[in-house]
């Protein structure tokens, strides 16, 4: 695989994909969600204008659909490092995990132990939580309040011979750190349990690899990335015997039993739209062909992290120039963070930091972004939790420009 250092992102390339930047602001919410190429809206509206029909006919309008539907799903297979028979394409990953801890229910007894964090989103938190009403033992693996971050130091002792699965992120949708889920695989691995990780704000950013992390079940949100609004779940091929089948009674085979309601369609076509956008970043960038699209995902995406930690370096030296600014996590885009950056500013609520950004044209968020807990535990609640600056691999010098003039605008205690 190619990996030469000498090429860098071609950021102006990449903007002249997504007709949503040339609105003037510098954007900085893309962990909220990200915006989608050219491509995707296309794929979309292709979708819609040529095929709308039920898939699985005979027609040939429907056996196009169909094979644009499998089309979408095998790029996110790709993304994966996963079977397509493996992934289930719903319309959130709040509802793709939902379906999961139902499916899994069954097979737990009172008494069985689920670890889940306080760093989460509450989709991966609360769905598991909730299975305390059948008896199930909750064990929370809590971050360090003053950095938010989680140690495996802090996981080890709440493993036991009764743990049957942990639930985390790959990444927090605020505190940025990446965690080491391939070292608590294997944690899970010597007592029996699975492991369930959330990795909506990790996909953005690096390539997940399904495989090599040895995960049970994986989920992120394609509008986080680049894609429309779905979301997709990993399940290992050898768990499906263990998940009762969700969907309507009389359907049989996983992963559609995982899926009810079935996929959006004219969205799962989309999905397709990703990988043209980055068939034409690869084919910018490097002379010679990749084997396949795994490949050109790869040394696409790292050519996204060289740029993001660049630039959210920028952002970062910014923040910590101010003593009346706390950074929530890793302080250095040093390659274990993603450029998802929350900071809190002494005496100021969220909201009236925001405010500030949104007069210089720089959008970005505040609030708790349904971290709640993690938020609670970093003694953030009463102050309208964090603002959150969140980068892309679009975002360019002329956007964190944007954003320091703004820092160095607002005013001091
Ligand atoms: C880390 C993380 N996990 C899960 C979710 C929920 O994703 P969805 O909106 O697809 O349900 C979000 C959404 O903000 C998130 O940031």
């Amino acid at each position: 695989m190619d990996r030469r250092s000498d090429v860098a992102l071609d950021v102006d390339f990449a903007r002249g994909h997504f007709p949503q930047l040339a609105n003037g602001w510098a954007f900085m919410e893309n962990a909220g969600g990200s915006y989608v190429p050219r491509s995707v809206v296309d794929r979309t509206a292709r979708y819609m204008s040529e095929l709308q029909v039920q898939p699985n006919y005979g027609f040939a309008a429907s056996v196009e659909a169909t094979a644009r539907l499998a089309a979408g799903k095998a790029v996110v297979a790709s993304f994966l490092n996963a079977d397509a028979s493996e992934l289930v394409i719903g319309p959130s990953t709040t509802m793709n995990i939902y379906v999961l801890a139902q499916a899994l229910r069954s097979s737990l007894e009172p008494g069985d132990e689920i670890i889940v964090t306080n760093q989460d989103h509450e989709a991966n938190s609360g769905a598991w939580r909730r299975l305390a009403e059948f008896g199930i033992a909750i064990r929370e693996w809590r971050a360090d309040p003053a950095t938010g971050e989680l140690s495996l130091a802090r996981l080890d002792p709440l493993l036991s011979s009764r743990t049957r699965l942990i639930a985390m992120p790959h990444c927090s949708n605020i505190v940025g750190t990446i965690n080491d889920v391939a070292a608590v695989a294997l944690m899970a691995r010597r007592h029996g349990a699975l492991l369930a990780v959330d990795g909506v704000s990790y996909a953005p950013h690096r390539l997940p690899d399904v495989k090599a992390l040895d995960v049970d079940f994986y989920y992120f949100s394609l509008y986080k990335t680049f894609g429309p609004h779905v979301g997709a779940m990993y399940i290992r091929k050898a768990l499906f015997s263990r998940l009762t089948p969700q969907n309507h009674i009389f359907i049989k085979t996983p992963p559609a039993t995982l899926n009810p309601g079935g996929q959006p369609h004219e969205f799962s076509a989309a999905l397709v739209g990703i990988a043209d956008y980055i068939e034409a970043l690869d084919d910018h960038h490097f002379a010679l062909p990749a084997a396949h699209l795994r490949a050109r995902f790869d040394r696409i995406f790292t050519l996204f992290a060289g740029h993001e930690d660049r630039i959210a370096g920028r952002l970062l030296d910014g923040l910590a120039a101010r003593p009346d600014i706390r950074v929530i996590g890793n302080p250095r885009a040093d390659g274990s963070r993603a450029p998802t950056l929350s900071f809190a500013v002494a005496g100021q609520t969220a909201g009236a930091v925001a405010g500030h950004f949104f007069a210089h044209r720089v959008a970005l968020g505040h609030g708790d972004f349904y971290a709640l807990r993690l938020i609670t535990a970093l003694g953030l609640a009463d102050q309208g939790g964090v603002v959150r600056v969140s980068l892309a691999h679009y975002n360019d010098d002329e956007d964190v420009d944007r954003f320091l003039a703004a820092l160095a605008a607002l005013p001091r205690p």
